[in-house]
């Protein structure tokens, strides 16, 4: 059920990029068959006798001089960074939650648990109360959204009752129309009204939040004006900025400016600015549009690689509510949406927008950085079977402090810069490490193009078609990238790819069905996170650690936790690495784990929480303060079978299933 509304069963489709560019597979392959050690021998051995020299290498280890200390052996944090909140959630210190497959939220021993905001709760202080048996479309449009995904917290100070508080701001990724209506059969048969509903459950959420009392706990501000809060949703009008703007491509008969788009749809992952702006990813695009007829042949080829309807087909039957969502009469819709958007928070009047220079593709989420000399970089990732990773480099440094210059200038970072793909290569080096290089290729400057025969514009909106022919790696889907804020090395979780068929397997391709997924490591030159080039390794190659393919990067593998399907990635302020998954593969629960990165505790991977049954665990976050885990549960009761007559989970209030942002914090 998940793969029909999330992504419209891509995997069902033939794998969208037909080039021949080298496979990441091939390149870790090429890699570990250089050395001498591995001869034949079983298939899982490769990865074991790989695993062993997978250590961080001298030369990654001086390099971070400079930066915070790194966690002592036990992963405590030092006083020097994370805050000085020793005992927070940094430590690790907890005892792993065992596989399961419950129908609740379960955390570890001495922490506690509670709902911060569910589906249908009211954000806007007009909001209706969520009524599930009589839903509208007005009232979703102030209630918070389904299938809460990314999450970020930004502190607000105090409230009026001296409360702690701060904005949540959530991606509400897709709807799941079996779960939310009774007797739904399809987008044809719907009343129009159910239609609009999900239209407006799509898009994001900005609410007030408040600490309960001291506690690490978080709950939804009810009361008072809460003028931050706000929804975005599937028409909710965006300016589209950067070098692509106005072009024809983006024009339509509704918008012949072609700047100005209504909505943002399947918001997955997202990263914050350090000007204090949220950024989110339009992933899962393809599914909204549908085809009256054959579409204009000029689009054909785009269309192909992006998932796109191309000949009579129908989706979700949107074009019932609004003509633009068919792609036989308006074509250019679709080149509207699979963009990066940034939203500022702060501002509840800012006109959220679009940003064209960082790529049109499925994009994951969007994650910033800061490189050394002052530039912001934004690592991207593709996320489908065989497709890319990239990188945006601004032009511009950014500049500091919170004046209203300052903000101005760092609104427009991101619209003029480099946009880069990235090539993975096996290290041919006999240096007895199992690691390789890689290489960042230019596509296009907001001025220039790179891509023979494209325009710049033409480079941002059919960003797929460009890449392929610059000779980038083809990735096993990746998903969320992340700059470790401690230690500067960046983190790519490929959830799987099961792609590759059992007749390919040999001594040489260990993980040919790639059902488990891993997390490549990589190290910018210099760590600067504008370098043109980087080393990689692989960190955590996932699955049951009995399986002899796995590897934890280099941990015993008879103490750590089962992990399958990695997807969401992110810090604590001790640079331990939180990992989500989406999809297990090894039939329990979804869940969050937390490794150490470096020192005697990295790929020591311990399971945090599970989620409920068919839920999907999404955009972890530790708060700065490392005393709350705030977790995303997304599409909970999501399995064949479940509607609301028949509901496969009950969490959390007992009745139907609903999306919701759960917090966890310790006694
Ligand atoms: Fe929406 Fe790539 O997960
Ligand atoms: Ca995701
Ligand atoms: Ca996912």
């Amino acid at each position: 059920m998940t793969c029909t509304f999330r992504c419209g069963n891509a995997c069902d489709h033939p794998v969208p990029n037909p080039t021949d560019n080298e496979y990441f597979g091939d390149v870790v392959t090429a890699a570990l068959s250089r050395r001498s050690v591995i001869k034949g021998g079983a298939a899982g051995a490769l990865l074991l006798s790989a695993g062993a020299a997978l250590a961080p290498t001298p030369a990654a280890a001086s390099s971070m001089a400079g930066t915070p200390k790194l966690p002592t052996a036990h992963g405590h944090s030092t006083p020097s960074h994370g805050r000085g909140h020793h005992g927070g959630v940094d430590s690790l210190d907890f005892t792993p939650v065992a596989p399961n497959k419950l129908d609740q939220l379960s955390v570890p021993k001495g922490y506690h648990q509670a709902v911060v905001a569910a589906w249908g709760d009211p954000v806007t202080p007009d909001a209706p109360r969520f009524d599930f048996e009589r839903q509208t479309a007005h009232a979703q449009s102030k209630q918070f959204g389904y299938n809460n995904d990314y999450l970020m917290v930004l502190p607000l100070g105090r409230g009026p009752r001296g409360s702690e508080r701060a904005l949540m701001v959530i991606n509400h990724e897709y709807t799941d129309e079996i779960l939310m209506f009774r007797g739904w059969k399809d987008g044809a048969a719907a009343p129009i009204e159910q239609l609009r509903i999900a239209m407006a459950a799509h898009g994001m959420s900005v609410v007030e939040i408040e600490r309960v009392g001291r506690t690490g706990r978080w709950q939804l501000v009810r009361s008072g004006r809460r003028p931050y809060n706000r929804r975005f949703t599937a028409t909710t009008p965006f300016l589209v900025t950067g070098p692509a703007a106005g072009h024809a491509l983006l024009k339509t008969k509704a918008d012949p400016s072609g700047r100005r788009v209504l909505g943002t749809l399947n918001n997955c992952s997202g990263g914050v600015t350090p000007w204090g702006t949220t950024l989110h990813g339009e992933e899962n695009i393809n599914q909204y549009f549908e085809a009256s007829a054959p579409v204009d042949p000029a689009y054909v080829d785009a269309f192909k690689r992006y998932g796109l309807p191309t000949a009579a087909n129908s989706g979700k039957f949107w074009s019932r509510v609004d003509e633009r969502f068919d792609l036989a009469k308006h074509p250019n819709e679709a080149n509207r949406f699979g963009w990066v958007v940034e939203i500022d928070p702060h501002d509840p009047d800012a006109v959220p927008r679009k940003r064209t220079m960082l790529g049109r593709f499925k994009h994951e989420g969007a994650t910033v950085t800061i490189a050394k000399d002052g530039r912001a970089v934004v690592y991207l990732g593709d996320d489908e079977k065989f497709d890319y990773l990239y990188k945006f480099v601004s032009t511009e440094r950014q500049r500091k402090g919170n004046s209203a210059a300052a903000h101005r200038h760092n609104m427009d970072l991101l619209d003029h810069g480099t946009l880069y793909v990235a090539k993975f290569t096996g290290d041919g080096s006999e240096d007895g490490q199992y690691d390789g290089t890689g290489e960042w290729i230019k596509l296009c400057t907001d001025k220039e193009s790179f891509v023979p025969g494209m325009s710049v514009a033409e480079v941002l909106i059919n960003t797929r078609l460009a890449a392929d022919k610059m000779g980038p790696t083809k990735m096993d889907r990746p998903e969320d990238v992340e700059r470790n804020p401690v230690t500067g090395s960046v983190y790519m979780a490929c959830t799987n790819n099961d792609s590759r068929t059992a007749a390919q397997i040999d001594e040489a391709n260990p993980r040919a069905t790639n059902k488990h997924g891993h997390i490549v490591e990589f190290d910018e030159e210099h760590q600067d996170a504008a370098a043109r080039t980087f080393k990689w390794r692989l960190f955590l190659v996932c699955g049951d650690p009995e399986d002899p393919s796995t590897y934890f990067g280099g941990y015993d593998k008879s103490k750590v936790s089962p992990i399958s399907c990695p997807d969401n990635v992110a810090f604590d302020g001790s640079g331990n690495l939180w990992i989500s998954t989406d999809g297990n593969a090894l039939g329990s629960n979804d869940g969050l784990f937390a490794t150490a990165t470096r020192g005697p505790e990295r790929g020591h991977v311990k399971q945090f929480l599970t989620v409920p049954i068919g839920a999907e665990t999404c955009g972890p976050l530790v708060s700065e303060d490392q005393r709350t885990v705030f977790v995303a549960v997304q599409h909970p009761g999501e399995l064949d079978g479940g509607t609301p007559e028949t509901p496969k989970s009950h969490w959390p209030f007992g009745d139907q299933p609903r999306p919701a942002v759960a917090c966890v914090w310790k006694d």
